[in-house]
């Protein structure tokens, strides 16, 4: 098993971050895979690749490390411009990456949830993704969550519109709309909030990623390009976040 694995091998990354204060959410806007083939006369195809390799093993160390959610900007609102065979690549190697880890992710005990419009993704790949939700739910380990066809600004439209809804039909009163309520309107309902933001290849900006639940993330930007992205570079950045003064817009009472 993973966890495993980690104890017994791995004593000294381990012990280059404090296991007590770790995030509880990383969220990840995996950048640079255009790049990072470009860098290589390769097509951006094998970019994506190698982005998924990065992936794979970005999940394993967050499952050792025992963090409970992860949440990777896998395809935004905004891909859908991109050349058409770019997108069917993009929609293939997450059927693939479901079709091959599938029974690893859940031997490990990971949850698969995904965040985003999934009814407009194409059929084969929301039958994968089905199954590995299904598969996966009783699981008690990592949440993995896949932000597909996602865009932050129509997540929050959409929350809007059924809160309006609510209000309408008498099941919601307007003087009781908080924070709270207004968050499990979000595709994130149930998840705490992301206590760290990566975002790689040096990009400084949000891209439409999880735009309410950010408000007092953590970011570190990492100059290194996605597909490069391996265990000491999320281990830095979680050492980086250990550093950070997490006030929430508050002081210190120390
Ligand atoms: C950004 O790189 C990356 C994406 C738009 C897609 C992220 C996808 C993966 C890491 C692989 C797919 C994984 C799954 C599970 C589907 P970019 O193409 O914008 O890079 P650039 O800015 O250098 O051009």
């Amino acid at each position: 098993m993973w966890l495993k694995a980690w104890k017994q091998n791995k004593v000294d990354s381990k012990d280059q971050i404090s296991l007590e204060r770790l995030p509880r959410h990383i969220a990840i806007i995996m950048d640079g895979n255009g790049r990072w083939a470009q860098k290589r006369a390769l097509p951006r195809s094998m970019g994506h690749r190698a982005g998924v390799e990065a992936l794979r093993k970005v999940v394993k160390t967050c499952s050792e490390l025992g963090i409970k959610v992860l949440t990777v900007y896998a395809f935004s609102t905004e891909n859908w411009s991109r050349p058409k065979d770019e997108v069917g690549v993009l929609m293939t190697l997450l059927t693939e990456y479901l079709r091959k880890e599938l029974q690893e992710l859940h031997q490990n005990n990971v949850v698969i949830r995904a965040i985003g419009g999934i009814a407009d993704l194409p059929r084969e790949a929301q039958r994968e993704l089905d199954l590995s939700i299904k598969q996966t739910h009783n699981n008690s380990g990592l949440i993995l969550n896949l932000a597909l066809n996602y865009g932050g600004r129509s997540e929050i439209i959409d929350a809007v519109k059924k809160i309006s809804n609510d209000v309408l039909t008498g099941k919601q009163k307007i003087e009781e709309i908080d924070e709270a309520c207004f968050s499990d309107a979000l595709f994130t309902s149930g998840l705490p909030d992301p206590d760290l933001m990566i975002r790689t290849s040096g990009e400084m900006r949000l891209s439409n990623f999880l735009l309410w639940q950010l408000a007092y993330t953590e970011i570190v930007v990492i100059q290194e390009l996605w597909p490069d992205f391996g265990e000491k570079a999320l281990i830095d950045a979680i050492k980086a976040y250990q550093k950070r003064d997490r006030r929430f817009g508050g002081i210190h009472k120390d």
